[in-house]
């Protein structure tokens, strides 16, 4: 059989990678694939120097990728939302495959993508979107199909993981950190969308629809970031026995999903609240299965591309089949997804870690539990430490019971209006996962 022709659009630190592995592993995928897979064309600005690319034909416009005639598959690898944009519906009308490592573009604009894609009968793979090396998505589309899927919760930014990490660990700073995962390059170009938890919610949503059949709903996600944790905050959750953690949950609850990322106390036996550095996990739970956990190197230019040239072999072995009988791209007929509704935040249900600011006088403790108990928020447990040296408040750090959220900002607010109690105070979100 002919080799499938491939084009690659973009030669970054994942366009490199995925080169790289194509040449080196090429007789093994080849075995895997039922035939070759020959990189046609290369649409790049810059060389990449972590790259022998010989002499494969290259070109400065991706265009000349997309209205090729000779390639069957375009990788698209240039990240962003506008041209990536226009290379995957370019290449989609033009009839041929797609894969992309893109989250950003799958999450916001994946429901058009998709649709295009099925009008035209081609596929448009995304594996490497979501957790870099992980099989995520094939494991949720395919492995787990028997299954409802109650829930998922994943540690699905590296850059995030590797600062939390670094801080806890080392006492390193957060600038420090950060500036060491953007020259590892990991970081987004944008780093806002990694500390932010902008990066974790695109992938996140892309997740909550292969696990609920709902359609993607990027605007629906909270997002909260990890900019305002303090050591002391790490310190306090530790000696609860917790671990703080930027965690994506996406719940499937009677009204709706919840779909979030947040700063998350996770207790410290959990496999996950052991994910360290720059790998990330994602737990599955579902009704048949139980929990499963996946686990491995979310970012990088080898790891992502593992998952981008996995998708290109699921591609090469579709070329022959019926475009009805595929994986659907969202994991359910594009008919029979559902208008379960993504909830606002002030609608899920979770509890908390608080840190108050107090002043030490005798009745303060006594006013906060009052103030819990009068809207029903059970204290799990509670700690007060020395007065800090500075400004003589005592910090209380309380665990409650699960609460629904929009009960909480009542109790905050109330808290918040204390005399004795300093605004604002620090609110963590806390789950058992189990
Ligand atoms: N910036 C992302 C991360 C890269 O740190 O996880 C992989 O999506």
């Amino acid at each position: 059989m002919k080799p499938v022709k491939v084009g690659i659009c973009g030669l970054g630190t994942v366009g490199g990678g995925t080169f790289n592995v194509l040449q080196r592993n090429a007789a093994e995928i080849a075995r895997r694939a039922g035939r070759g897979i020959d990189v046609a064309q290369i649409a790049t600005r810059h060389p990449n120097p972590a790259c022998n690319i010989g002499d494969t034909p290259t070109t400065g416009d991706v265009f000349d990728v997309v209205n090729n005639p000779e390639i069957d598959v375009v990788v698209e690898l240039i990240g962003g939302y506008t041209l990536a944009k226009e290379v995957v519906m370019g290449a989609i009308a033009n009839g041929k495959h797609v894969v992309t490592a893109n989250k950003a573009l799958i999450a916001v604009h994946g429901n058009e993508i998709f649709a295009a894609a099925s009008e035209k009968g081609v596929v448009v793979a995304f594996e490497a979107s979501v957790a870099g090396g992980i099989p995520i998505i094939k494991a949720l589309r395919e492995g787990l199909a028997a299954n409802q899927i109650d829930w998922v919760a994943g540690i699905i930014n590296g850059t995030g993981n590797f600062i939390l990490t670094e801080m806890r660990d080392k006492g390193r700073t957060f600038e420090d950190v950060l500036a060491e995962a953007q020259a590892l390059g990991y970081a987004e170009s944008d780093p806002t969308f990694d500390v932010e938890g902008i990066d974790a919610a695109h992938k996140l949503t892309i997740l909550a629809s292969i696990a609920f059949g709902i359609p993607l709903q990027f605007d629906k996600a909270y997002t909260e970031g990890i900019t305002k944790l303090t050591t002391a905050d790490v310190n306090y959750a530790e000696a609860l026995g917790y671990r703080i953690k930027h965690l994506g949950v996406a719940r499937r609850t009677e009204n709706g999903v919840e779909l979030r990322v947040h700063p998350t106390l996770i207790p410290a036996d959990r496999l996950l609240a052991n994910v360290n550095g720059v790998m990330n996990a994602v737990m599955v739970n579902g009704d048949a299965v139980g929990s499963t956990l996946y686990y491995g190197a979310g970012a990088g230019a080898e790891p992502t591309a593992s998952a981008v040239v996995a998708d290109i072999i699921d591609v090469v072995r579709a070329l022959t089949t019926d475009p009805n009988n595929r994986v659907p791209h969202l994991a359910f007929q594009a008919e029979s997804l559902s208008d379960l509704p993504v909830l606002p935040v002030e609608q899920i249900t979770t509890a908390y870690y608080l840190r108050l600011q107090a002043k030490d006088r005798p009745g303060v403790l006594a006013k906060v539990a009052t103030i819990l108990s009068e809207r029903g928020i059970n204290i799990e447990s509670i700690m007060q430490k020395e007065a800090e040296e500075q400004d003589g408040l005592v910090p209380i750090i309380l665990l409650t019971h699960r609460v629904r959220e929009q009960d909480m900002n009542v109790a905050i607010a109330a808290l918040e209006a204390l005399e004795e109690i300093a605004a604002p105070l620090m609110r963590v979100r806390v789950e058992q996962l189990n």
